[in-house]
């Protein structure tokens, strides 16, 4: 018998779906409301926002908006139509490649609309079945998802583990002898979760025993780190050794796309070989153009980059020091570990947006281990001092009630009401 399709998704509605009725609204699909900013609105109150990958404070930086609106005055949403290889081709996008390669020290760059499908289709496109991919276990779902197109063997080590890196290097270099083919290696510079970098330095010193080209997706560590902004290979010096460097512009550059670099060649392979750029629209130009100014900022303005790490600095050394444990990270990103299980969470998160006016992301398991909470919080460089402090005495409390209970009978209260 066949069943109809929709009898599972009605009945099995997935790990974050079965959430949705509890949860949508405001632990999930949240509407922050106002200009984006270091306090915006949630819930009809003024929240300090912790929750925007707005690094560097751009997305409503008067001049930015002034880029954008004239570009969008000028060509509309739509120019150009098409796809760039067939009719959705402009000087603009080279220009901005151009840029961007130069900016990471790279003979060429592509753009890509969304990072995401980029990297799905940059994957697919660097490995044929002969090939193997070895790749970080923590690594995004765009990359997760890319490996699965992948037709032949991957290894996956121990997230930021060296020596579980090697041995998988091993591995797949014992079979490439065997199929003839490559080995690709993929990491991010900078995990999104946790905060820290990927250990680049030590993943390139590798490249001396092992033959394999390495992709490094640097999502967050573009505009954050390295000097003047130019990454997490910048950062670790070791930016000739990334083979294949990917950065969004969807966070420090507050837009939409994103671009691969590296050699010439292989820019143009994957300019010809990456399908969902190849059949998708092209880029709009209030995107494009955007880009170019944002990217003209962080090359001018390195203010903006030394004001994000004084707020960093100041949030990261003042929750260490009110006694809170923020794992091993080494960036902006601000994970704050506490123990207790989802109710809790929930109940602890209610408490912290409503009386305290602190907007963060909340996660928990499944993304991370039963048990454990992380809040997560992203500076900018529109935070001030004053939100910094807001926000420690803020935790200081919620902790308080977390260890002495109050939020467990909170959340029984809910359940059994
Ligand atoms: C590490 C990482 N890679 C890729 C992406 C996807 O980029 P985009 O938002 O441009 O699709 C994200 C999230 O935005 C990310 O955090």
């Amino acid at each position: 018998m066949v069943s109809d399709l929709f009898d599972r998704i009605k009945s099995d509605k997935g790990p974050l779906g079965k959430w949705a009725d509890k949860a949508e609204g405001y632990y999930v699909f949240p509407k922050l409301e106002g200009p984006i900013s270091n306090r915006m609105n949630f819930n009809g109150k003024p929240v300090v926002t912790w929750s925007i990958n707005d690094y560097l404070g751009l997305a409503n930086h008067p001049e930015v908006l002034k880029a954008d609106g004239e570009a969008a005055l000028e060509h509309g949403m739509a120019y150009p139509m098409g796809a760039r290889m067939m009719s959705g081709h402009t000087k603009y996008h080279e220009q901005l490649e151009q840029e961007c390669a130069e900016f990471v020290g790279k003979e060429a760059s592509y753009l890509v609309n969304f990072g995401y499908q980029g990297m799905v289709s940059a994957i697919d496109a660097l490995v044929s079945k002969d090939d193997i991919i070895v790749y970080d276990m923590d690594t995004h779902a765009c990359i997760i998802d890319g490996v699965r197109l992948h037709a032949g063997k991957r290894f996956v080590y121990r997230h930021n583990d060296i020596e579980s890196c090697e041995k998988n290097l091993k591995r797949a270099t014992k079979m490439a002898e065997k199929t003839g083919g490559g080995i690709l290696l993929v990491s991010e510079g900078v995990f999104g979760m946790r905060g820290e970098q990927g250990r680049l330095r030590e993943i390139v010193a590798l490249k001396e025993k092992y033959n394999f080209r390495l992709l490094v997706d640097d999502a967050h560590g573009f505009g954050t780190l390295g000097e003047g902004g130019r990454g997490t290979g910048y950062e670790q010096g070791v930016q000739d050794g990334i083979d294949v460097y990917f950065a969004t512009f969807a966070k420090s550059m507050a837009g939409i796309g994103a671009f691969f670099a590296g050699d010439k060649d292989v820019v143009q392979y994957l300019q010809y070989n990456m399908r969902s750029q190849m059949f998708a629209k092209s880029l709009p130009m209030p995107m494009v153009k955007g880009a170019l100014k944002r990217l003209d900022m962080i090359r001018t303005m390195p203010e903006l980059k030394d004001k994000l790490w004084d707020i960093t600095n100041a949030l990261q050394s003042g929750l260490r020091d009110a006694g809170f444990d923020l794992g091993t990270t080494q960036t902006c990103i601000t994970p704050v570990y506490l123990k207790g299980d989802i109710p809790e969470a929930m109940a602890m998160v209610h408490d912290l947006r409503e009386n305290h006016g602190v907007f963060c992301s909340i996660v928990v398991y499944p993304v991370i281990p039963r048990g454990m909470i992380i809040l997560r919080l992203i500076p900018t460089a529109r935070h001030t001092i004053e939100d910094v402090n807001e926000t420690i005495k803020a935790f200081t409390a919620i902790r308080e009630k977390l260890s002495n209970g109050t939020y467990k009978r909170i959340a029984e209260a809910i359940m059994t009401a």
